[in-house]
C-alpha cells in the first residue's frame, strides 16, 4: 500500500509574508515528504469547489476573497499518518489560540479582519484528502 497523502495549502497570507520556505522546512522536518509542489493563483470556481463545505457561512465570502488575494502554494505531502500529523503541526484555526510550536501558533496572529488568515490548510481526512488532491493536482 502505498504512503498516506494530504493536501497542504500555504494560504495567500503565508506566501506575502515570505513563510513559504519556513513551512515546507517544518514539513519535511517533521519527516514527510513533499512528492509534488505548485505555485496557484485559484480562481473562484476551484475554491468554491474546495470550499464547498463551508459554503453559506458568515465566514465564507470572505474566505474566498482572502484565498483568491493572491498565490498559494500547493503541496501534495506523503508519509504515515500525514493527514492528522500536519494538522498537528498547523495548530488550532484561530492563530491567537493555537499553540506554540505550532505553525498558526509560532507565526501567525489575528489582524483583526473579517476573515481568520492562519497562514495554511490541511486536509482533515482521507476522504478530503483525496478530493482536493484531485482538485489542485488536476
Ligand atoms: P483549513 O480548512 O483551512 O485547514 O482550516 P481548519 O480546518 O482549521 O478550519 P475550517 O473550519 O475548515 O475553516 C476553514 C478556514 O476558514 C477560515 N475561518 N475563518 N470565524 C472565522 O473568522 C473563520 N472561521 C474559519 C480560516 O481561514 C479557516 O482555516
Ligand atoms: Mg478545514
Amino acid at each position: 500500500m502505498s504512503a498516506e497523502e494530504t493536501l497542504i495549502l500555504v494560504k495567500p497570507d503565508g506566501v506575502a509574508r515570505g513563510l513559504t520556505g519556513e513551512i515546507l522546512r517544518r514539513i519535511e522536518a517533521k519527516g514527510y515528504t513533499i512528492a509534488d509542489l505548485r505555485m496557484v493563483h485559484a480562481d473562484r470556481e476551484l475554491l468554491a469547489a474546495h470550499y464547498a463545505e463551508h459554503e453559506g457561512k458568515p465566514f465564507y465570502e470572505p474566505l474566498i476573497e482572502f484565498m483568491g488575494s493572491g498565490p498559494v502554494v500547493a503541496v501534495r505531502a506523503q508519509g504515515e499518518r500525514v493527514i492528522e500529523g500536519f494538522r498537528s503541526l498547523a495548530g488550532a484555526t484561530d492563530p491567537t489560540a493555537a499553540a506554540p510550536g505550532t505553525i498558526r501558533g509560532d507565526l501567525g496572529r489575528d489582524w483583526g479582519l473579517k476573515v481568520q488568515q492562519n497562514l495554511v490548510h490541511g486536509s482533515d481526512s482521507t476522504l478530503s484528502a483525496e478530493r482536493e488532491l484531485g482538485l489542485w493536482f488536476a
